[in-house]
């Protein structure tokens, strides 16, 4: 599966890194690996069972023995549908934190990798060019400013009819932020070979041919 390409698009969360890699995905006709999706899930299913955020054992106890199904449409563990769950706040808090624990980052990599299936990858997160995928073809690493993010993350929410406010929003991403940026194991930080784009001020139209001349160039798509 060596020779399956991969392009990875690591990120802050509301960077815009999940809607990109989607289109992506849908454009080059190939697999979506959306790795903040699983941490979601983990993190859910340990609330649910009062599973403490800091027990690794039963953490990965636990995540080894869920059967996870996510596609473009909805996410299912153990045959339910976890979809707008796992998008809830407390969640999206509880995942941050489940994430910055190495056991857990190790039971869920070869399921990550397996995901890695012709005719090819779009792997979205925050380690997919410096630990899951270091090899691949083409590494992005998108930002935003945190203002911009915020406001992104709570149209997002809003669209998907969830109730939550500006600024608590802003305040909880800069936490996560900050977590996820100093954590010890796979901290968030552009690959060294990365192609930085900051989408402050980009249309998501602008970030998408972008990426798209960046896969033209390495050779990932045809060139017409
Ligand atoms: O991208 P998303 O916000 O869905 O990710 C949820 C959480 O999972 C993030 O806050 C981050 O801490 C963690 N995560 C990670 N590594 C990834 C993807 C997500 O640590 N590859």
């Amino acid at each position: 599966m060596d020779d399956v390409p991969v392009i990875t698009i690591d990120g802050p969360g509301g960077s815009g890194k999940g809607t990109i890699a989607a289109l992506l995905a849908e454009q080059l006709g190939w697999h979506l690996l959306d790795s903040g999706a699983l941490y979601r899930v983990v993190a859910a299913v340990a609330l649910e069972r009062g599973i403490s955020l800091e027990d690794d054992a039963g953490l990965v106890a636990m995540a080894t023995g869920l059967q996870i199904r996510i596609d473009e449409h909805a996410v299912r563990v153990d045959g339910v549908d976890m979809t707008r769950r796992i998008r809830e706040e407390d969640v999206s808090e509880a995942a941050s934190r489940v994430a910055a624990r190495q056991p857990v980052r190790a039971s869920i990599l070869a399921l990550q990798r397996a995901q890695r299936r012709p005719p090819g990858l779009v792997a979205d997160g925050r380690d997919m060019g410096t630990v899951v995928f270091p090899q691949a073809p083409l590494k992005v690493y998108l930002d935003a400013s945190v203002q911009v993010r915020a406001e992104r993350r709570y149209n997002q929410l809003k669209n998907k009819g969830l109730s939550v406010s500006l600024a608590a929003l802003l305040a909880s991403i800069q936490e996560r932020d900050e977590r996820d940026k100093s954590r010890a194991v796979a901290p968030l930080r552009p690959a060294p070979d990365a192609i930085l784009i900051d989408s402050t001020s980009m249309s998501i139209e602008a970030v998408l041919s972008r990426v798209l001349d960046e896969a033209r160039s390495s050779g990932l798509t045809p060139s017409t």
